[in-house]
C-alpha cells in the first residue's frame, strides 16, 4: 500500500501533458482478444488497472510485449480458463473479458464481484445484451457462467446508458451472426475508441457515438494498430486544479470537446481560459463564483469529475449544489474535505452542499476510491501546511505518473509504501 504525502499551498506553473484514456484503455485490451492476429496499441497509460488486465492475458495464455505506451497482445493461443476472482476482483472492468471471451469461444466463466464505494454497480444490462443475443447467464456466488451455442444479431434497448454494458455488447456482437442494435447507448469517448478499435480491425460498426450504434457480425478480425483516446477525466481534473491553483498552466495533448461541460462549468466560476486545438491554459482567478453541478451521462458533465470539482468548489464564494444522479454513494470525499477545514453537507445520497471559499489545512485523509482520491489531491494542493493521503493506491489506477506531473509544475509531493 501507498500513501501520499504533500506540501501545499505552491502555486503551480507550467505544462502537464496528458495520457491515453484509462477508462478507454481498459476495454481496448480486452478486446484484443476478439482479434485471430496480434494487434498493437499506442499511448496505453503505465496504471496498475492496465498490469491488472495484462495479468488476465497472461493467465489466458496470450503473448502480451509491452514497450513504454506501446502493447503487443497475441492472442491466437489463448485457451478459455475461468478466471480467477482473485485476479478479475483487482479492477471492475475485467468484465470485458464476458464480452471478448463469450464472443471468441461461446463460453465465459468468471467471478465478478459486484459494489464498490461508489454504488452496488450491477451488471443486469450486461447480461440482458448477451442473453438478447442468445447466450444462458447462469451465477452462483458472484461465478458467473455464460454459454451460447451460437451469437445472433439483437435488437437492445438499454434502460440506461450504460457505457460497460454498450461496450460489452458490442464486444459480443461483432462476431455474431447477423446484425445487432444497441439503442440508448452510452455516447463517451472511450465507446468511439473502443469501437475504432475494433473496425481497424475488420468489424463493422456505425453510429459509436450516438445513442444507436449498428454492429453487423464478421468471420474474422485481422491485425491493426490503434491509439488510445486522450484522457478527458485525467484532463477534467488538472483543469480544475489549475482553475485553483494555477499561475499560467498549461493542459496538453488533450481534445477540449470532450470536456465542454467542464469548460462551461469553470467559465461560470470565472476561470479566464486559452483554449487551443490540442491544449488549455489556466491561470487561477483571485475569487471563484459558485456554481452548481448536475452529473449526466456524456456529453453531460461526467460523474468521474464531480468529486474532483468538489476540492474547487470549496475555494468558491457562495453556496454551491452538487446533484450525483449516476452513482448512489458519491460523496465520501466530503467528510475527508471538511476534516481539512471545508463547509460541505451531504443532504442525500444524491445531493450535496458546499459553502465557500474556506481555509483548507493539511491533514491525514483517507481516499476510498479513485476519484475521490484525486479530489484530496486537489485539497491537499490547495491548503496550508502537509496532507497525507492514506490508501493512495486508488489514485495511482487512473492517473499516470501523478507525482513527476505534478512536481513538474512546483508540487512538492510524493509517495510512501507502508506495510
Ligand atoms: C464506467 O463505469 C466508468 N468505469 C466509471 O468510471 C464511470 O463513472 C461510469 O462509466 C459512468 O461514466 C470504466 O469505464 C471502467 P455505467 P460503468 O455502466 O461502465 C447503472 C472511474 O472513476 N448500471 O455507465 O460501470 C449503474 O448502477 C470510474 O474511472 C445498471 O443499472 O458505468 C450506474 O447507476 C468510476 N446496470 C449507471 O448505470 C448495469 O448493468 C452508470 O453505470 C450497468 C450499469
Amino acid at each position: 500500500m501507498h500513501r501520499m504525502i504533500i506540501e501545499g499551498g505552491r502555486e503551480l506553473s507550467g505544462e502537464v501533458r496528458i495520457s491515453g484514456s484509462k477508462n478507454s484503455a481498459v476495454a481496448l485490451v480486452p478486446a484484443a482478444v476478439l482479434c485471430d492476429e496480434e494487434v498493437t496499441i499506442a499511448n496505453v497509460p503505465n496504471i496498475s488497472d492496465i498490469k491488472a488486465l495484462e495479468e488476465i492475458l497472461n493467465y489466458l495464455g496470450a503473448k502480451v510485449e509491452k514497450q513504454k505506451d506501446i502493447i503487443k497482445i497475441d492472442s491466437s493461443k489463448i485457451e478459455n480458463k475461468l478466471i480467477p476472482e482473485k485476479i478479475s476482483k483487482k479492477l471492475r472492468a475485467s468484465y470485458y473479458f464476458m464480452g471478448a471471451l463469450l464472443s471468441r469461444f461461446k463460453k465465459v466463466e468468471m467471478y465478478f464481484p459486484g459494489g464498490c464505494s461508489i454504488g452496488a454497480r450491477p451488471i443486469n444490462l450486461h447480461l440482458k445484451g448477451f442473453e438478447a443475443m442468445g447466450a444462458k447467464v447462469t451465477e452462483n456466488d458472484n461465478l458467473f457462467t455464460i454459454t451460447a451455442d451460437n451469437l445472433k444479431g439483437a435488437k437492445i434497448n438499454l434502460d440506461f446508458a450504460s457505457v460497460g454494458a454498450t461496450i460489452n455488447i458490442m464486444l459480443a456482437a461483432v462476431k455474431a451472426n447477423g446484425t445487432t442494435v444497441i439503442s440508448n447507448a452510452a455516447k463517451e469517448p472511450h465507446i468511439v475508441n473502443v469501437a475504432t478499435f475494433l473496425n481497424n480491425m475488420g468489424a463493422k460498426i456505425s453510429g459509436a457515438g450516438t445513442s444507436e450504434i449498428k454492429i453487423i457480425g464478421v468471420k474474422h478480425l485481422h491485425s491493426c494498430f490503434h491509439e488510445v483516446v486522450p484522457d478527458y477525466i485525467e484532463t477534467g481534473t488538472y483543469m480544475i486544479l489549475a482553475s485553483a491553483i494555477g499561475k499560467d498552466m498549461t493542459i496538453t495533448n488533450i481534445i477540449p470537446d470532450h470536456v465542454e461541460s467542464l469548460i462551461s462549468k469553470l467559465e461560470e466560476m470565472g476561470v479566464p481560459m486559452q483554449i487551443g486545438i490540442d491544449f488549455i491554459r489556466i491561470s487561477a482567478p483571485q475569487k471563484l463564483k459558485q456554481t452548481n453541478i448536475k452529473t449526466q451521462v456524456y456529453p453531460g458533465f461526467p460523474t468521474d469529475l464531480q468529486q474532483p470539482i468538489a476540492a474547487l468548489l470549496t475555494q468558491a464564494s457562495g453556496k454551491s449544489i452538487i446533484n450525483e444522479t449516476i452513482w448512489e454513494n458519491r460523496f465520501l470525499n466530503l467528510l475527508e474535505l471538511n476534516k481539512m477545514g471545508a463547509t460541505t453537507e451531504t443532504l442525500t445520497n444524491s445531493k450535496a452542499v458546499i459553502i465557500g471559499p474556506s481555509k483548507l489545512k493539511g491533514k491525514k485523509v483517507k481516499a476510498t476510491d479513485l476519484r475521490a482520491g484525486a479530489s484530496l489531491v486537489i485539497a491537499g494542493l490547495i491548503a496550508e501546511g502537509k496532507t497525507i493521503i492514506e490508501n493512495a493506491d486508488y489514485i495511482l489506477r487512473g492517473y499516470e505518473n501523478i507525482i513527476e506531473k505534478l512536481t513538474n509544475v512546483g508540487a512538492k509531493i510524493s509517495l510512501e509504501e507502508i506495510e
